[in-house]
């Protein structure tokens, strides 16, 4: 596509656009979840047709398009922008946008406020990070017509805290607290849940205790409801050792378009992530 090119001169008539309803019927039916961070309009455009289900607009955008060392530098402003980028080359695929940090921890109401800036910008959901304090939160979003993704396990906006990007939940009391702030989300209307860097029994545990939250595994094993993967992790566009759960989807691909198709393809078919591989 020439940069002269609009997407909708060259895009054919996609599938029926991903609504909150459409997604829930999916996980019902044991449908799985496709879903990549993006934070721009091309990038939007190549996953919605090659049905990626979910957009995610990470502050992971922080790491792999600013060069920072975490993603606490991130502002909602910054979210906002590449969320208005990612909505015009989306066409039909459910769009997420992370709250970044700072943005929703001081009271409800800043929470709102933060929201409301991203909805405005063309998401149609707010990803938040962290458990206990912010059912609460979660609550006060979803009465108010917000579509709210939790995210529990390894939460990057705390990652001093926590002391480094580690597994989460390996110790039974930990697990027991992941568990439990999990039925608190539930509770509080959160739709979906991202979970991180978490063992893969757990996860699987957590999915089936709570099959109103479609949880989105990344280094959570295969048993979640859905998978994420940073785009530029998965494109191996990310220099330096990664993760473990990272696939590398270029590797035998021709190109990036079919390296997002195989992603979706091994996603929904229970090939990715492998058990043995990607887990732990
Ligand atoms: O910011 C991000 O990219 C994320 C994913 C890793 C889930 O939160």
């Amino acid at each position: 596509m020439s940069s002269h090119a609009s997407p909708d001169d060259q895009r054919p008539a996609g599938r029926k656009p991903l609504t909150l309803h459409r997604l829930r019927e999916m996980h019902a039916a044991g449908e799985k979840i496709a879903m990549l961070t993006v934070y721009d309009s091309s990038f939007a455009g190549l996953l919605d047709e090659a049905g990626v289900d979910c957009l995610l607009v990470g502050d992971s955008l922080g790491m792999v398009l600013q060069g920072q060392p975490s993603t606490l530098p991130v502002t909602l402003e910054e979210i906002a922008y590449h969320t208005r980028c990612v909505a015009r080359g989306n066409r039909s695929a459910w769009l997420i946008a992370d709250m970044p940090f700072g943005s929703y921890q001081a009271s409800r109401e800043q929470a709102l406020a933060s929201a409301v800036a991203l909805m405005q910008a063309g998401a149609q959901m707010v990803k938040i990070e962290g458990g206990g304090w912010s059912a609460e939160t979660v609550r006060f979003l979803v009465e108010r017509g917000i579509p709210v993704c939790a995210h529990l396990g390894l939460t990057p906006q705390s990652v001093h805290a926590l002391g480094g990007y580690r597994i989460q939940g390996r110790e039974e009391s930990a697990a027991g607290t992941l568990r439990r702030h999990a039925g608190e989300l539930a509770d509080a209307g959160a739709a979906m849940l991202v979970l991180e860097l978490v063992p893969a029994a757990l996860a699987a545990e957590i999915s089936t205790l709570y099959p109103q939250l479609m949880t989105i595994g990344i280094g959570a094993g295969p048993q979640c409801a859905g998978q994420v993967l940073v785009l530029h992790d998965m494109l191996n566009i990310t220099r330096g050792k990664l993760p473990r759960f990272v696939r590398n989807f270029m590797a035998d691909a021709s190109s990036i378009d079919d390296a997002i198709r195989t992603y979706v393809r091994d996603v929904k078919n229970g090939r990715f992530p492998d058990p043995q591989l990607h887990t732990y």
